[in-house]
């Protein structure tokens, strides 16, 4: 069984690196490299009477676990990509365990955690409000040791009731971190089976990061990885991040970046621009509709791109094929596929050999038109990989 998992593994991989050959055809996906996990994170348990030692226990090996794939834990001089893990637990008071600069290796991890999370305390009490405010304080003292400003913060909340009002309603605290641009990841501890605790839960994650242990699935590590994943995938300042659904910021996520610029130039200058703009920048590419579509709806949401729209992207025209502009070197992928031409468009011409989007006269939707690189002027937009396991950025900050 388990070699035959190897071979499949082995399978996908040769798949994989076939796709360096001929560029792909769909948008980047975020790194999924658990290896190369860049975050600071806090465990928040809930170690109150009513979770009793053996949930505590099953906490531990679950927080643990998320950990266990080859993430490198603390801080490293020789390579950036690495995460930081703290531990605080609650019940009337809130305790920290360890601070982001504790653990330094997978061991200090098992140790800290298991040893941590042996035995509930004596409280019946079990205030959330209490854990999440430790672990804004650790985030915030984390930020002198080492100066990881850059990198994604997130809480993970294992809770086994939800309890808290007035002074004590955790919403507040959450909102307050969330905020300040930290994830909060919730695992319902849940022992009735209810439902009801994840749905109070609700209130404090981060959509749609709200597990339980009693998920369909049965896979809360898998579910947290993938949500670290996620976190640890985002976009320079500036840079708008390619997603399942406009309108949805918390949809998936992709490995992609956009942003439009509002001062015209040819297509040309706008590639040169991207290419200065952000390392490995280059001009849009559209491989479907949806990309097409949220591309359209960004520049609806930017003030300075007026009706008609008129906006560059990366298709030209290179010795005879239609092909997708990328960053210098790289192969440029040949139109497929999906094609949005304006209706009596391309026209075929030896100097037409740009493409901007241009907005029908008869509704607000745009289409691909072949102008000259070096006489239309219009807006553009520009795209990069964004920033994850597979791509570290050691600024977010746009020059
Ligand atoms: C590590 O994570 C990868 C990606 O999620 C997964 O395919 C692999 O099976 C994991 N390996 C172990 C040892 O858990
Ligand atoms: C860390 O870096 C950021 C951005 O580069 C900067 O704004 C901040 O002041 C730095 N913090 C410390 C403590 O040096
Ligand atoms: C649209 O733009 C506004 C203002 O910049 C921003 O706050 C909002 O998040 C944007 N909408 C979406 C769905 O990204």
């Amino acid at each position: 069984m388990k070699l035959f998992s190897l071979l499949v593994l082995i399978g996908v991989y040769g798949c994989f690196s076939q796709y360096t050959d001929s560029p792909a055809y769909y948008d980047r996906r975020c790194g999924e490299d658990l290896g190369n996990l860049w975050l600071e994170v806090v465990a928040v348990v809930d170690n109150s009477k009513g979770m009793t030692n053996g949930g505590l226990i099953s906490i531990a090996a679950n927080i643990a676990s998320v950990f266990s794939n080859n993430t490198r834990i603390g801080t490293n001089p020789n390579e950036p990509r690495t995460t930081r893990l703290g531990l605080v637990t609650y019940n009337a008071v809130a305790n920290t365990v360890a601070d982001l600069d504790q653990f330094q290796s997978l061991d200090d991890v098992y140790d800290g955690i298991f040893g941590g999370l042996a035995q509930v305390s004596s409280s019946d009490e079990s205030y959330l409000a209490h854990g999440l405010a430790q672990a804004e304080i650790i985030l915030e003292a984390g930020q002198t040791a080492v100066n990881r400003s850059h990198y994604e913060r997130v809480v993970i909340v294992y809770a086994s009731t939800y309890k808290g009002s007035g002074s004590l309603d955790p919403i507040p605290v959450a909102d307050r971190l969330k905020t300040a641009g930290v994830t909060i990841i919730t695992v319902a501890y849940d022992q009735d089976g209810d439902g009801a605790l994840l749905h109070d839960l609700q209130k404090i994650s981060t959509p749609p990061y709200n597990f339980a242990n009693t998920d369909q699935a049965g896979n809360t590590i898998g579910e947290i990885q993938g949500a670290l994943l996620q976190v640890n995938c985002f976009c320079p300042n500036g840079w708008t991040q390619y997603r399942a659904s406009f309108t949805d910021v918390y949809s998936y996520r992709y490995g992609v970046c956009i942003q439009p610029t509002n001062l015209n130039a040819v297509w040309r200058a706008a590639q040169s621009a991207c290419r200065f703009k952000w390392k490995n920048g280059y001009l849009a590419t559209e491989f479907d509709a949806n990309k097409h579509d949220f591309i359209l709806e960004a520049i609806r949401n930017e003030t300075g791109f007026i009706q008609p729209f008129s906006y560059h992207i990366g298709l030209n025209y290179v010795k005879g094929v239609w092909v997708w502009d990328q960053p210098v070197g790289w192969p440029q992928p040949q139109l497929q596929t999906y094609y949005a031409w304006n209706p009596g468009y391309p026209i075929t011409s030896s100097t037409l050999t740009g493409v901007l989007n241009q907005q029908r006269s008869s509704d607000v939707a745009t289409g691909w038109q072949n102008i000259s690189p070096l006489s239309t002027g219009a807006n553009y937009i520009c795209e990069t990989a964004s920033c994850d396991t597979e791509n570290y950025c050691s600024s977010v900050k746009s020059d």
